[in-house]
């Protein structure tokens, strides 16, 4: 049964909230950690529904993962050592998880089904299983590449040199992760560099692995496979791509002033802060520092008024889960904004390129989609007063409470359930800021 939930037209925000763990790393953490030998301590790891899919699917795979004391622990079975599941691996709505774990199971011998929800079951896994056919992956007879789909891994995979199609991080980290199941090196080539959590984590687990910036703006990443991991602990920073929404919040509802601590401030994640401040947010960075291998920073946020920006298509990788939240901050900017090459948004937990312009139509926001570009007609303030659809997903859902604190009217969102997936304590922590929901 859906859940509807009406964000209230809220002023001065106040207050500091520490968002919930980044969900890329958290993936990761478990992942690796499974496939070391040894004890992986994790902190500050995000328990929301899509990394919970990750560790039952590891679990059925072998790897023993438990709560201590406030940390989660993962002991590792080694490169090559997880056992075929009895059940399917069921990834709920998560295109990370389900997508890493292929590449993992691409390199043991066993076969396993993968599946997942409606909104997981429609979305292309064609990209991810080409490259992992090319090693020796093999996917039965009728070619089908969405869930559910069963597929047959081997330990005898190639190495291979891949130049990724799509700039997408989780294609590269599927590669890679398939790839230290092969004997010698596997490559992947990206045409703009994608979120690196996965080379990163893999140097702290002690893989060989090497990274090299081209002068045309390539990256190659090279694995050595048959290597051992060896747990380590980590402390999974704060998910920028879930701060965006209380920094969006911050922005729009006036007379607010709020904190933000331990955001995560990877480079490849930094496209939203580069964003916003070019749109003349007020965004303070405090302490900058290392969290467990990763940069992290508190971030003070004021309201302020907000200009027009033209976002360029090279800048989508290090920000494609923002995209539907500053779509909202542009409708209340003065001017027109242009996002530009958004077509890797129409196949993400919805179509979030059409979501998004129907929601702000919704909220009486001139909108158009030409191409793969997204324009908003910001004009300063918003009507709100509007029920958005979120299809299934939570970032629309979140974006659109979002607009609800900052517009002149409430505005409804028809389902909140799926927020669980990424950021289950988004309304008790934009509540505790002020933030206003019936
Ligand atoms: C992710 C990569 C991105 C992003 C997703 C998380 C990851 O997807 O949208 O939420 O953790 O690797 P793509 O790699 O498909 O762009």
């Amino acid at each position: 049964m859906s859940q509807p939930l009406t964000a209230v037209p809220t002023r001065a925000l106040a207050g500091t909230i520490r968002v919930p763990g980044d969900k890329s790393i958290s993936h990761r953490a478990l992942i690796l950690g499974a496939l070391a030998t040894g004890r992986t301590r994790i902190s500050g790891l995000l328990e929301a529904a899509d990394v919970m899919a990750t560790a039952k699917a590891l679990e059925a795979l072998g790897a023993n993962i438990r709560h201590i004391n406030g940390s989660v622990e993962v002991t590792g079975q080694g490169i090559g050592g997880l056992r075929a599941p009895s059940e399917d691996l069921d990834f709920g709505n998560s295109g990370t998880g389900s997508r890493l774990m292929l590449g993992v199971v691409a390199g043991h011998d066993m076969e396993a089904r993968f599946t997942g929800d409606a909104s997981l079951c429609r979305r292309p896994m064609a990209r991810v299983l080409k490259p992992l056919q090319r090693m020796g992956l093999s996917t039965g007879e009728d070619e089908r590449t969405t869930f559910p789909l069963t597929i047959r891994g081997t330990p005898d995979l190639v190495p291979i040199l891949y130049t990724l199609p799509v700039a997408s991080a989780q294609v590269k980290s599927a590669v890679l992760l398939a790839g230290l199941h092969a004997p010698g090196r596997t490559t992947v080539v990206e045409p703009v560099p994608t979120r690196d959590h996965t080379e990163r984590m893999l140097t702290h687990f002690g893989a060989e692995i090497s990274v090299k910036d081209e002068e045309d703006g390539r990256r190659t990443v090279t694995v050595r496979g048959d290597a051992e991991l060896v747990g380590v602990p980590i402390t999974v920073p704060g998910d920028p791509s879930s701060a965006a929404f209380a920094i969006a919040a911050g922005l729009i509802c006036e007379g607010s002033d709020i904190v933000l601590e331990g955001v995560l401030m990877n480079p490849t994640r930094a496209g939203f802060i580069e964003t916003i401040r070019e749109m003349g947010a007020d965004v303070e960075l405090l302490d900058l520092r290392l969290e467990g291998g990763e940069p992290a920073a508190d971030l003070r946020v004021r309201y302020g008024p907000l200009r027009a920006v033209d976002v360029p298509p090279e800048r989508a990788p290090s920000m494609i889960d923002e995209y539907p939240v500053l779509a909202v901050l542009a409708a209340f900017a003065q001017g027109e904004t242009r996002m530009r090459g958004l077509a890797e948004l129409r196949v993400k937990e919805s179509d979030r390129l059409a979501a998004t312009a129907a929601g702000l139509a919704a909220c009486g926001v001139e909108t158009a989609v030409e191409g793969d570009d997204l324009i908003v007609m910001g004009k300063g303030s918003v009507s709100g007063g509007g029920t958005v659809e979120t299809h299934m997903d939570h970032r629309i859902a979140m974006a659109f409470l979002t607009l609800g604190l900052g517009a002149e009217q409430p505005v409804t969102v028809d389902d909140i359930g799926m927020i669980a997936t990424s950021f289950p304590a988004f309304v008790p922590l934009m509540t505790k800021l002020g933030g206003q929901f019936r």
